[in-house]
């Protein structure tokens, strides 16, 4: 059986500042002591230059929190998982729900956005999750696995490479969490799916997110199949998010 190294992920979502992040990466870098888990922090893509150079040769790796689905061309305010590679990302968040609800992405979209990172050899963090009236409906396996199954229809061949992030709606930002078995469950239900196609399913990190926080985290993360986490809020403090690598690197 293969054993996934933990993968702990910032997402900072639209909040920053040149000054602001020069303090939240500093701080973050000096208390990265003890910490043995993969991890990463996602900046706004006008940020991309500075965390570059603040995190060169740290154990803190960069990540960005989209992508185009086209490689290039007359796609005003897009930017090129090309464009994303010359930045040294390393992985690039896809399909946030965020993007699904208030920018009209679909499964196809989010699948060839996902095509772009894998080709530009940067790690794309598939996210799927299902709506509070999805949750209460009993949809949720329906949801997150059609979500899925679109991303890997357009991969299957490197399927392998992606990393995925269940993130229940009803969950982000809203202080309420799946429950440890909760979360667990559809993690289960994804790695099945992803089992289904492709033999090296196991090297397949799903991590959870949906306000993932210092209290809740190790618990969450005893669970089998969550292999890390996806972090809003708690990201923006070095100490909550230091506590929760600390979590992930026992
Ligand atoms: P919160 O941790 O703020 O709930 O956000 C989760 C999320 O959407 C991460 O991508």
């Amino acid at each position: 059986m293969t054993v996934r190294s933990k993968l702990m992920v910032g997402n900072w979502k639209m909040h920053g500042s040149l000054a602001a992040n020069a303090f939240l990466l500093s701080d973050l870098l000096s208390g990265m002591g003890g910490v043995n888990c993969l991890a990463a922090v996602c900046v706004p893509a006008t940020h991309l230059a500075q965390a570059q150079s603040l995190l060169v040769g740290s154990a803190l790796a960069l990540g960005a929190q989209d992508v185009s689905a086209h490689e290039s061309g007359a796609y005003t305010g897009e930017v090129s998982a090309a464009m994303l590679r010359d930045f040294e990302v390393r992985y690039v968040i896809v399909g946030h729900s965020e993007r699904r609800q208030l920018h009209g992405e679909t499964d196809i979209v989010v699948a060839h956005k996902a095509q772009r990172a894998l080709a530009a050899g940067i790690t794309p963090i598939v996210c799927v999750g299902e709506s509070l009236s999805e949750h209460e409906s009993g949809q949720t396996e329906a949801v997150v696995k059609r979500q899925l199954a679109a991303v890997i229809h357009s991969n299957g061949h490197c399927i392998s490479e992606i990393v995925v992030a269940y993130e229940p709606v009803w969950a982000i930002g809203t202080g309420l969490t799946a429950t440890p078995e909760q979360a667990q469950g559809v993690h289960g239900v994804l790695r099945a799916q992803l089992q289904a196609a492709t033999a090296q399913a196991d090297r397949v990190s799903i991590l959870y997110g949906g306000s993932m926080n210092a209290a809740n985290a190790a618990d969450l993360l005893a669970q089998p199949d969550v292999d890390g986490g996806l972090i809003g809020g708690a990201s923006l403090k070095a100490t909550d998010f230091l506590s929760m690598l600390k979590a992930a690197s026992r």
